[in-house]
């Protein structure tokens, strides 16, 4: 084997030269190194001349978390502008996706960063707990932003010792214009319905997705309950056809935009009914080459959803295991329990991307696509509001289904139909 510093006494590892003399920024300026290697302050230290080892890694995990929601947000702003064009540009999609998913890999992280703080005992962590009040996360302004842009309502949030959460803000002008702004402005979820609301293929006039899956659900459910009806036992054709009603019901809570808009006012959906149609239509044709990248934004944006609530998860269980479950917090909370309803799907905003799944119907059932469909799909198009006119996508129209609808529209029955398929929605 020969020796790497047999080169005539030369070493190539040394080769190069040291910039830094030639002046121009460095490392420890670039990063302002200064400022924020000299952040940490142990309360501890400061109100009782002992500093407590283990604060210095809580003060740390918290900056670290407070840069990766700084991080999150800046990629949720870009995003949010992207999506705020009128016509929003397809050749950016790549752009949105790619920034969705560098989202997705930091919440990750931060999902898992939880467990170097789970290294500090409770014993540990009580040694400097007093000196926190009445600091808590529950101030973490940008994780209200970040809840916030993504489409987080306020009237959906769980309150706050009986009051808003942006109460704790009071003092804080600055931050509270931020946070109100930031209810305001339209969030990634608002953007995102518009955006689906144009989906290629929605048109009436046009390839008319929407009729045509109505056709083909009806038809899935009609075979279902002659099937049913055929059945020669008793008790087992009563069970189907409870089913198939069931089935009916939940499928009309999509077909019928007043019980849809119904649920999205008691806080149960939250896309609007055209872009639902949209998101449903992306699913079922992603293969098509002008889905694929909407397909995966949708299935990017549930992540979104699903790692928020692990983070919640797992914040409430280190929680639970630093202060059990009856103490209150810091921030004067009931602590855990408050903590506990935060899991649940109020605070899910992509919620409806989820619930497509109870729409899905057979590979084999899904409406063909037309010859101008297949086409459109396969091409970018600069106005994507055009309408398509070819003849071709225009026999959809099917005149029983018009007449299930014109049925189902009878005023008299409108409350009942909405609370029932309100129930089966559920
Ligand atoms: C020993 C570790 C921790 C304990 C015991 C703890 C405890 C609590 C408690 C009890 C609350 C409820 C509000 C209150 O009454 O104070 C809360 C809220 C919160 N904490 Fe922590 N926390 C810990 C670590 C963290 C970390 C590392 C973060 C990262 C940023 C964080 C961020 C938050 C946020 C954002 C909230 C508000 C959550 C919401 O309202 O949905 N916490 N925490």
């Amino acid at each position: 084997m020969s020796c790497p510093f047999a080169n005539n006494g030369l070493d190539k590892a040394q080769d190069g030269k040291n910039m830094v003399e030639y002046g121009g920024i460095t490392y420890t300026s670039y990063l302002q190194l200064h400022r924020i290697l000299h952040s940490q302050k142990l309360e501890s230290e400061d109100t009782n001349g002992l500093p407590v080892h283990d604060e210095h890694l809580f003060i740390i995990i918290h900056q670290v978390y407070e840069l990766w929601f700084k991080q999150i947000l800046f990629e949720l702003d870009s995003v949010r502008d992207i999506f705020s064009a009128v016509d929003v540009n397809e050749t950016r999609m790549l752009e949105i996706v790619k920034r969705i998913h560098r989202v997705t890999m930091i919440l990750k992280l931060c999902v898992d960063q939880f467990h170097i703080l789970e290294t500090m005992t409770p014993l540990d962590f009580m040694e400097f707990r007093d000196f926190l009040s009445p600091a808590s996360g529950f101030q973490s302004y940008q994780f209200r932003l970040l809840e916030n842009k993504l489409g987080v309502k306020s009237e959906h949030r769980v309150r706050y010792n009986q009051e808003h959460y942006m109460k704790v803000f009071g003092d804080e002008p600055e931050i509270y214009k931020r946070i109100t702004a930031s209810e305001k402005e339209p969030s990634l979820l608002e953007l995102l319905s518009r955006w689906l609301e144009r989906t290629p293929g929605l048109e009436e006039g046009g390839f008319n997705f929407w009729k045509k899956y109505q056709r083909a659900v009806y038809g899935i459910l009609d075979e279902q309950h002659r099937e049913a009806e055929e059945e020669k036992n008793e008790e087992l054709q009563t069970h189907l056809l409870a089913q198939e009603k069931k089935r009916r019901e939940l499928f009309n809570s999509i077909f019928d935009i007043r019980v849809h808009n119904a649920l999205v006012a008691r806080g149960e959906r939250r896309l609007t009914h055209r872009a639902t149609q949209g998101a449903l239509m992306i699913s079922f044709y992603r293969e098509e080459p002008r889905f694929n990248q909407p397909f995966q934004l949708l299935n990017l944006l549930m992540d979104v959803d699903s790692l928020m609530t692990k983070w919640r998860y797992n914040h409430v269980m280190l929680v639970q295991r630093m202060i059990g479950s009856q103490q209150i917090g810091t921030g004067g909370s009931s602590g855990y329990q408050y903590l506990r309803s935060t899991l649940s799907d109020r605070y899910k905003v992509f919620l409806d991307l989820f619930n497509l799944s109870s729409f899905l119907i057979n590979r084999s059932c899904i409406p063909s696509l037309t010859r101008n469909m297949k086409n459109r799909l396969s091409i970018m198009e600069e106005h994507r509001n055009g309408e398509s006119k070819d003849d071709d996508d225009k026999n959809g129209s099917d005149s029983e289904l018009e007449k299930s609808s014109e049925q189902s529209s009878e005023a008299s029955d409108l409350e009942k139909s909405i609370e029932r398929s309100c129930e089966a929605s559920m």
